[in-house]
């Protein structure tokens, strides 16, 4: 089996480390949805563990029972790393299935079906921190070396899964060739979690009770989760994920951003996200 165990790149877009492989990578672009399945789709760094926790809470009516026993590996399982496929494979509807890819290697598989896409978006800032604190304690991703190095890659596009900006504006703009398909973002659910648990549940047409979206807001908050060793990945051995280096559940902030970047970053962030982003109408919130 071809290993990616150093950057490659695979129909443009960087991979690197050992977690996919060519084989793996194809079997995720011709993946079979079926129309039960709901997909989770993110750039790195983005929410994507804390919206697992809130479909596995939402559709179990805000009881922890499987969120606080199974890992979100394996109730949520990522379509394109290799040691995920057994578990898609044993899996019966309705699945929760969750994805990094871009949209030019998925669409086209998702469009076959009625499936759920669930795209979480999160400000360019701080998926960059982020993105730059995970690459020091991810051993399976190169070193980052320092953050203006990282950002530099980070802005180019070369890090792992490719340019932020095409991600998130290859499936915004698209959105309306899926069948079903909500949009959210980090900062929505930081500021009315109550909100954005609704918003899910309407979505996954899975009405909830007040006390029991009270349950799931209580158990997917960044405490709660922070301390849940089925979505922390402290169950990962250290050399995969070593969190001496530092934590996966590191700050769960908005605008962490600016304890980082110096006012020249920040510019130059700025005047990036200008040009790419000028044909989008996507706006975020940076701080709160
Ligand atoms: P920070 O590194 O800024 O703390 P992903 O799951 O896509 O890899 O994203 C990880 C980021 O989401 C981390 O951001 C992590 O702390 C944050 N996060 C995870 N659960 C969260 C929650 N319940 N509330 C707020 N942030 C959360």
């Amino acid at each position: 089996m071809a290993r990616l165990d150093v950057t490659e790149t695979f129909h443009g877009i960087t991979f690197s480390g050992h977690l996919h492989t060519q084989d793996s990578l194809n079997y995720a672009t011709n993946f079979k949805f079926q129309d039960t399945d709901t997909v989770i789709v993110t750039y790195p760094k983005s929410g994507t563990t804390w919206m697992q926790e809130i479909l596995t809470l939402v559709l179990n009516k805000g009881d922890p029972t499987i969120a606080q026993n199974q890992p979100n590996w394996a109730r949520a399982p990522w379509l394109e790393q290799y040691y995920c496929h057994e578990v898609l494979k044993f899996s019966s509807g309705p699945r929760i299935i969750t994805t990094h890819l871009p949209y030019h290697l998925l669409g086209p598989a998702l469009k076959q079906s009625n499936a759920k896409v669930i795209y979480v978006a999160r400000n360019l800032k701080d998926v960059a921190v982020s993105y730059y604190h995970f690459h020091k304690m991810a051993n399976f991703l190169p070193d980052p070396g320092s953050f203006s190095e990282f950002l530099s890659a980070f802005l180019k596009g070369t890090v792992h899964y490719g340019s932020w900006f095409e991600h998130v504006k290859g499936w915004t703009s698209h959105s309306k060739d899926i069948h079903n398909f909500l949009f959210i973002t980090y900062e929505e659910m930081w500021q009315d979690l109550h909100g954005a648990l609704q918003k899910v549940s309407r979505f996954l047409q899975c009405p909830l009770a007040e006390d029991e979206l009270m349950l799931a807001q209580k158990y997917c908050s960044f405490n709660s989760m922070k301390e849940n060793a089925m979505v922390n990945y402290t169950l990962i051995p250290q050399e995969i994920m070593d969190h001496s280096k530092g934590k996966f559940m590191r700050k769960g902030k908005v605008g962490d951003w600016k304890n980082i970047l110096t006012e020249e970053q920040s510019c130059l962030v700025d005047d990036v996200y200008s040009s790419q982003m000028a044909d989008s109408s996507l706006l975020f919130k940076w701080e709160m």
